[in-house]
C-alpha cells in the first residue's frame, strides 16, 4: 500500500502543482489539530504552537541550519514582500531587484510592486537561458541590489546554477534570494550550503505539505540586519508581553511572522516533512530519475530526441508544437493526470508513482514504435 492518499484515475503526474498527502500527514491533521481544538478550545495554544516549532524542526533537518533561520510563511509571495519591505534604507546607487523573465510571475509582481520603495525590477529576457551562468554574471551589475533566483523553473523544469550566482552575489555586495518552491523535496538540497542569504520555499509541491505552509529561511549572520514592517505579536521578542509601548524584534528569523499564526498548515507539512525525511530526499530523487529513464525508454522514438537536453528539476517539460491537440488528447484518454503552459505540457514523477505509471504514461503517447 502506498503511503500517499493518490487521487483515484491515471497517474497521477502533477506534483509541480500539488504533491500528494501522505498517509501520515492526513492523521496528524485530526491529533494534533483538530483533536485539541475539540477537547481544550482556547487551551489548546500550547499543543498548537509545538506544532509549529515542529515544522520548523523538521524544515532544518531536512534542509540544514537551525529552526531558528526558519520563519513560516503563507506563501513565497508574501514572504517576498516581507523581505523587501525589511531591507535596510542605506544603499545608495544600487536601486535594482534582478529576477530572470521566466521567473514564477507572482514573484515578479511582488517585485514590480517594490517600484513604491525606489527599487527598479530588471529582468533577464527569457531568450537569454536563466541556466547560464555568464549570463547571470554580465547581469549582476553593479548597481544591483537584490537577485532572485529561481532554483528550478516551473515552465522548462531548467535548473539554475544556484551556488555559482551565489557566489557572484557575495563578492559584489548583492543579496541573493533563492525560490526553491520547485526543487525543495526532489533535488537534494542543504540551504546553508547554496551560499544565499535568504530561500523562500512552500510545501505545497514535491514537499506534499499541501498550500499555506510557506516558509523562509534567513542566513543566521542576517536577521539582525533585516527590519520587518509587516509584523504582528508573533514577531516580537516576547509574544505575551502584551505591552502596546515596546515592540522588540524577534531576536531569530521569528521576526518575520505578524499576528496569531495559522497552524493547521504547519501541523500537516510538519507530518509530510518527517515522511519525506524517512523516505529521504536522494532516494526520491534516483526513484525520479529511474521512472523517467522508464518513461523516455518507452516512448515512441521520434518523441525521445524532443525531451529536453539541459539538467532539470523534478518535472519533464515537453513541448509539443503542432501536436499538442493528439498528444494531450491521447494522454486524457488514458486517465493520464497532467497539466500544460502554452504548448508544454508537465510530466512529474515523485514517489507516489510508479515504473507502471511511466510505463502507461508513455504507452498512451501516439506515435510510430
Ligand atoms: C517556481 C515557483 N515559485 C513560486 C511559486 C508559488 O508562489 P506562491 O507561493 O507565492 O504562490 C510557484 C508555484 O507554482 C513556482 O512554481
Amino acid at each position: 500500500m502506498s503511503s500517499f492518499l493518490v487521487p483515484p484515475g491515471g497517474p497521477y503526474l502533477l506534483t509541480h502543482s500539488v504533491g500528494c498527502l501522505p498517509r501520515v500527514a492526513r492523521e496528524a491533521l485530526d491529533v494534533n489539530f483538530l483533536r485539541p481544538w475539540a477537547d481544550r478550545g482556547g487551551n489548546a495554544w500550547p499543543d498548537w504552537l509545538k506544532q509549529v516549532d515542529e515544522f520548523r524542526f523538521a524544515l532544518a533537518q531536512l534542509f540544514g541550519g537551525t529552526p531558528a533561520e526558519y520563519c513560516p510563511q503563507s506563501n513565497l509571495s508574501s514572504g517576498l514582500s516581507k523581505l523587501l519591505l525589511a531591507l535596510p534604507d542605506s544603499h545608495v546607487g544600487k536601486q535594482v531587484l534582478l529576477a530572470a523573465e521566466d521567473s514564477f510571475p507572482s514573484l515578479g509582481f511582488v517585485l514590480q510592486k517594490a517600484g513604491r520603495q525606489g527599487l527598479e525590477t530588471r529582468l533577464i529576457p527569457r531568450a537569454r537561458v536563466p541556466d547560464d551562468i555568464d549570463t547571470w554574471s554580465q547581469a549582476l551589475t553593479a548597481d544591483v541590489r537584490v537577485a532572485l533566483v529561481t532554483h528550478v523553473h516551473s515552465n522548462t523544469g531548467r535548473v539554475a546554477p544556484v551556488e555559482a550566482i551565489a557566489r557572484l552575489c557575495q563578492e559584489r555586495g548583492i543579496l541573493c534570494v533563492v525560490d526553491v518552491a520547485q526543487s525543495a523535496g526532489i533535488l537534494p538540497l542543504r540551504f546553508p550550503a547554496l551560499g544565499a542569504d535568504v530561500v523562500l520555499g512552500s510545501c505545497i509541491k514535491w514537499l506534499c505539505g499541501g498550500p499555506g505552509a510557506g516558509f523562509l529561511w534567513i542566513r543566521s549572520g542576517l536577521i539582525e540586519d533585516l527590519q520587518p514592517v509587516d509584523v504582528g505579536w508573533f514577531s516580537h521578542e516576547d509574544p505575551f508581553e502584551m505591552d502596546i509601548h515596546s515592540f522588540r524584534y524577534a531576536p531569530d528569523a521569528r521576526r518575520f511572522w505578524g499576528g496569531t499564526p495559522s497552524v493547521a498548515p504547519c501541523v500537516i507539512a510538519a507530518a509530510s516533512l518527517r515522511h519525506l525525511h524517512t523516505l529521504g530526499v536522494e532516494a526520491i530523487h534516483a526513484h525520479n530519475r529511474r521512472l523517467i529513464g522508464t518513461f523516455k525508454e518507452a516512448l515512441p522514438p521520434a518523441w525521445r530526441a524532443r525531451l529536453p537536453a539541459w539538467p532539470i528539476g523534478g518535472t519533464l517539460c515537453i513541448s509539443l508544437g503542432g501536436e499538442f491537440d493528439p498528444v494531450t488528447r491521447s494522454l486524457e484518454q488514458s486517465g493520464a493526470q497532467f497539466d500544460s503552459r502554452g504548448d508544454v505540457i508537465r510530466v512529474s514523477f515523485h514517489a507516489c508513482n510508479t515504473e507502471d505509471d511511466a510505463l502507461r504514461v508513455a504507452r498512451a503517447w501516439p506515435g510510430d514504435r
